[in-house]
């Protein structure tokens, strides 16, 4: 073996002068690699929480159509007749109704955004799993007929709907549905209306209305009638206050689900990824809207228990030392804390 006698002491060092080279090119790999990375990931944080509203992901969405041929057909055509009553419930419950003339012309899907669907847009994704559950409004333990019901008689300021009726086991079926894949006691990511941090001031009608007459009027008018469809059966934009509007026991009522609910879903196209309207823009709107006259409700039944009164619930006695008109616009933060120590 000639050629490994003579050549071994040369071959050596080559060797190691290769395996340097190969850790330094490593090193400076590395050392390239990471100073890259830092870079661009500098470059997306920017990009990304320059604008902080669109960094969710994850955000739960509804079964997609197709899956409905697993449903046995009855239960299938019963789903799709809820869903249609969400999306037009006036056609058939409304003032004109074809039904039955039991609400006020308004559609559940006016506030419940693409038939309950839209994330933060007071979606259903979170009824199926947790009801029947215990509500401190009622004093009692509820079921999705009651809570319905609430909508009908409230947001709606109409009348309930009988529970063994076709149009209530409809909408029942329908909420299961987006329910499918919903663990039981489950809220996914994105369930109905975001909560909307406060504000340290008081909400301001005299601001919201300000911003109301720039971003709103144009479609809910300056008397907040709205528009109705040219079959006068339902509307193209609804009322947000008026003889038509939602009553003083609705959800919207209280400041915090307004501002929430408009936030991520108002003007018209804005929605979670591109909110339009800051969050003081939307506190006011809320102070603004709720404080123009309204239908009103019986509201005596409600809130057995006033010590769970929540902050923003406008009507007294409450437990705490503070006003109606706090309770209503704020400040807030003292009433949260006050409650936060009286546990
Ligand atoms: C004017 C707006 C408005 C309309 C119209 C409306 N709702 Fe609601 N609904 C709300 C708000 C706001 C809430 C949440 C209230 C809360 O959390 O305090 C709610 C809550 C609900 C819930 C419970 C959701 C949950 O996750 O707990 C159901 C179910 C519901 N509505 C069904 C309906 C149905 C069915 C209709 C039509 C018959 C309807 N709603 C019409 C505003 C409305
Ligand atoms: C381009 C027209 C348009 C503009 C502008 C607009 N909305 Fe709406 N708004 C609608 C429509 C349409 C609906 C019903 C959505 C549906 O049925 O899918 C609605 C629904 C609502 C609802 C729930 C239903 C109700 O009547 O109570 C509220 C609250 C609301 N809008 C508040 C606002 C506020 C506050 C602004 C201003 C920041 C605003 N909207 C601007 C078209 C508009």
């Amino acid at each position: 073996m000639a050629l490994s006698t003579s050549s071994g002491k040369s071959l050596f060092p080559s060797f190691l002068y290769l395996l340097l080279l190969v850790l330094v090119s490593l090193f400076t790999f590395l050392v390239f690699n990471q100073f890259d990375y830092s870079q661009s990931s500098e470059a997306d944080s920017t990009a990304v929480y320059a604008a902080p509203d669109s960094n969710f992901t994850h955000v739960w969405t509804a079964p997609s159509d197709w899956r409905m041929m697993y449903l046995k057909s009855e239960e299938k055509e019963l789903v799709v007749y809820g869903r249609e009553l969400i999306a037009h419930t006036s056609e058939y419950l409304g003032p004109k109704g074809s039904v039955k003339a039991i609400s006020n012309g308004m559609n559940c899907q006016n506030c419940h955004l693409n038939a309950g669907t839209q994330p933060w847009g007071n979606n259903y994704f979170a009824v199926q799993s947790t009801y029947p559950k215990f509500r401190a409004r009622s004093g009692a333990i509820e079921d999705q007929v009651k809570r319905v019901n609430d909508c009908f008689e409230r947001s709606l300021n109409g009348q309930a709907l009988a529970a063994e009726s076709k149009e209530m086991r409809a909408i029942l079926a329908y909420i299961k549905w987006l329910g499918t894949d919903v663990k039981k006691g489950k809220s996914p990511k994105g369930s109905g209306i975001f909560k909307l941090k406060g504000l340290k001031r008081a909400i301001d009608p005299t601001k919201g209305a300000e911003v109301y007459a720039s971003k709103c009027q144009s479609c809910h008018q300056a008397d907040g009638s709205g528009v109705l469809a040219e079959n006068g059966e339902s509307y193209t934009y609804p009322p947000l206050w008026g003889p038509h509007s939602y009553n003083h026991g609705a959800g919207l009522y209280r400041m915090s689900n307004f501002a929430g609910y408009v936030k991520y879903n108002m003007p018209l196209g804005a929605n979670y990824e591109k909110p339009q309207l800051s969050d003081e823009e939307a506190w006011d709107l809320a102070a603004y809207v709720n404080s123009m006259p309204r239908p009103g409700k019986d509201l005596s039944k409600d809130w057995p228990n006033i010590a769970k009164k929540p902050f923003d619930h406008p009507f007294g006695p409450y437990a705490d030392p503070f006003t109606e008109e706090q309770h209503k616009y704020g400040p807030y933060k003292p009433i949260k804390a006050w409650a936060e120590k009286h546990k």
